[in-house]
């Protein structure tokens, strides 16, 4: 006898569900391979030559491990650079599910950072840095990244960046805190207070004196801005992980940030209420006053204040710390830059006379061929794409990305490069730079339509200060005989600071 089973109705309905979603999947599946078989025969792609040699190849964990281990050990630099010795000046690298290329190839970064521009974001910046920053320039993408770009651009014209009258109080409160009678001072700390007062100066047209002892009630805004600052950079190492973190002295921090820049805000929005933009042209709040006359939004102008303050407070004193760090281990290096210096005649110098210097120019290129303030970046792909090198039997042939894979491109191993810079790549050498023009595998300041808009400003800043100090004293003389460490956070500086002894003029 037969006996014959009956289904329930719903049953049925999920199963055919079922079947027509993975049949859709399958197709979908199938189109997109389709898809990219073509993309990557049009443009030539090659699979990729060389790759991360994995002992975990299932779930890649060893290369988060690796980098945990060198991070941990204060040499994540250098083990990239060996990487790219050892590896391949593009590879491609596979964690958990999160495919990435990492290249230090000048050709790839102006594909990813120019060329190709449209087809990458910055990934989870906005997620990582939005509690502090919120949305600026610093942490969106797209239209609203565009918009910000065109409203902040005006601020950085000649006149603003070349306003050294007002750098020269900050350097007056830096040479008092450097003592003269023979003992052993770290500049790097001075140097990162004293970017915090210049900037704040620059965008608030207030600065917060943290170099200046009797300007106490700044200084919580100068401690609250560190702390915050060490936040960010431990939220991108903890990647996923992020999202667990809670950190009720960060939110405190964060809060303590936007209150003080608050105020300055609250100013900026009143005079654009009563129509008096007159009266603070006068007061000198130029950088503040250009973003009032362009959005009434009280956030919008707080929130890209905090994400220049970021942008541009680490960046400067890394190369001022590290200037000081090369100079001051290399006496002749001194010597020539005093010698050029000489004919101010002690006189502090002017935005052109400074542009007049050219040993100056090349120490400063030197100092951020060696190091990069910001040394190692990320891009995510949001569309299929192609870079230029990196596949093929020798690695000259295009290579497919696709969407969703990360490109991490490292300017400080690729500003090592032998091809590019000579054999002794390791030496702080300022000579080299005479007859060199040199073009992406010199990347500093980013490059394409997200290239550094304080570039003009950190240089004649970094220049000015150190042209002052040459002025101030005979010699300054390292104290610290190690050899450099690194201490990465979203920059970077000296793990040993910068030890030096002044001897006055
Ligand atoms: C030596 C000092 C500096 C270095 C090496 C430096 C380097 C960089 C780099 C590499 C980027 C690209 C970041 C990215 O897109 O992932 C950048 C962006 C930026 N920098 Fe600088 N920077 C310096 C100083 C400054 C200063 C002093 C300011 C402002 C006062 C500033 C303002 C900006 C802004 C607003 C951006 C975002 C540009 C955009 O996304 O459109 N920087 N900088």
């Amino acid at each position: 006898m037969i006996s014959i089973t009956y289904s329930h109705p719903g049953t049925i309905l999920i199963s055919v569900a079922i079947t027509l979603s993975l049949l859709y999947q399958f197709f979908r599946s199938i189109s997109l391979y389709v898809r990219r078989q073509k993309f990557k025969a049009e443009h030539g792609c090659q699979p990729v030559l060389h790759h991360y040699p994995h002992r975990d190849p299932i779930l890649g964990l060893d290369y988060i491990r690796a980098n945990l281990t060198a991070l941990k050990h204060k040499n994540y630099l250098n083990t990239v650079t060996k990487r790219f010795h050892d590896i391949g000046a593009t590879f491609d690298v596979r964690v958990i599910n999160q495919p990435a290329i990492v290249t230090a190839e000048p050709e790839n970064i102006k594909a990813v950072l120019a060329l190709r521009f449209q087809d990458f974001t910055l990934g989870n910046r906005p997620q990582v840095m939005g509690d502090f920053l919120g949305r600026g320039i610093f942490t969106t993408d797209g239209n609203e990244w565009a918009h910000s770009r065109a409203m902040l651009r005006p601020n950085f014209v000649k006149e603003q960046v070349g306003d050294l009258k007002a750098l020269e109080r900050h350097v007056q409160n830096l040479f008092r805190l450097i003592p003269l009678n023979g003992s052993t001072v770290d500049l790097q700390p001075l140097f990162f207070r004293f970017a915090l007062d210049s900037a704040t100066e620059f965008l608030f047209g207030d600065s917060v004196c943290s170099l200046d002892q009797s300007a106490e009630a700044n200084h919580n805004f100068g401690q609250a801005f560190n702390y915050s600052m060490g936040e960010l950079a431990l939220r991108f190492r903890l990647g996923p992980f992020m999202a667990f973190r809670r950190n009720k002295k960060a939110t405190e921090a964060f809060s303590v940030c936007r209150t003080y820049v608050d105020r300055f805000v609250d100013d900026a929005m009143k005079y654009r209420q009563n129509h008096e933009m007159k009266d603070f042209e006068k007061e000198g709040n130029l950088f503040l006053q250009e973003l009032a006359k362009t959005t009434d939004s009280k956030e919008r102008i707080r929130d890209e204040l905090l994400n220049i303050l970021v942008a541009g407070r680490d960046t400067t004193a890394s190369l001022l710390s590290h200037m000081l760090f090369e100079i001051s281990r290399k006496p002749d290096v001194w010597g020539c830059l005093q010698k050029e210096a000489s004919f101010l005649e002690g006189k502090p110098p002017t935005y052109q006379q400074l542009k007049e210097m050219k040993y100056l120019k090349f120490t400063v290129q030197e100092t951020l061929r060696l190091h990069p303030p910001v040394p190692t970046n990320v891009r995510l792909c949001v569309n299929d794409t192609v870079l230029p090198v990196g596949g093929g039997r020798f690695g000259d042939q295009p290579i497919f990305v696709p969407k969703g894979c990360l490109v991490v491109y490292t300017v400080y191993a690729m500003h090592r490069r032998k091809d590019y810079f000579g054999e002794d790549v390791e030496e702080f050498r300022p000579e080299r730079w005479e007859g060199q023009r040199h073009s992406w595998e010199y990347l500093p300041f980013n490059g394409g339509p997200r290239t550094c808009l304080g570039q003009q400003y950190a240089v004649t800043e970094a220049s000015y200060v150190l042209v002052r100090m040459l002025q101030e004293y005979k010699a300054l003389e390292t104290r610290d005989l190690q050899p450099w460490t690194e201490s990465l956070t979203l920059t970077v500086c000296s793990e040993n600071g910068v030890k030096v002894v002044a001897t006055p003029a």
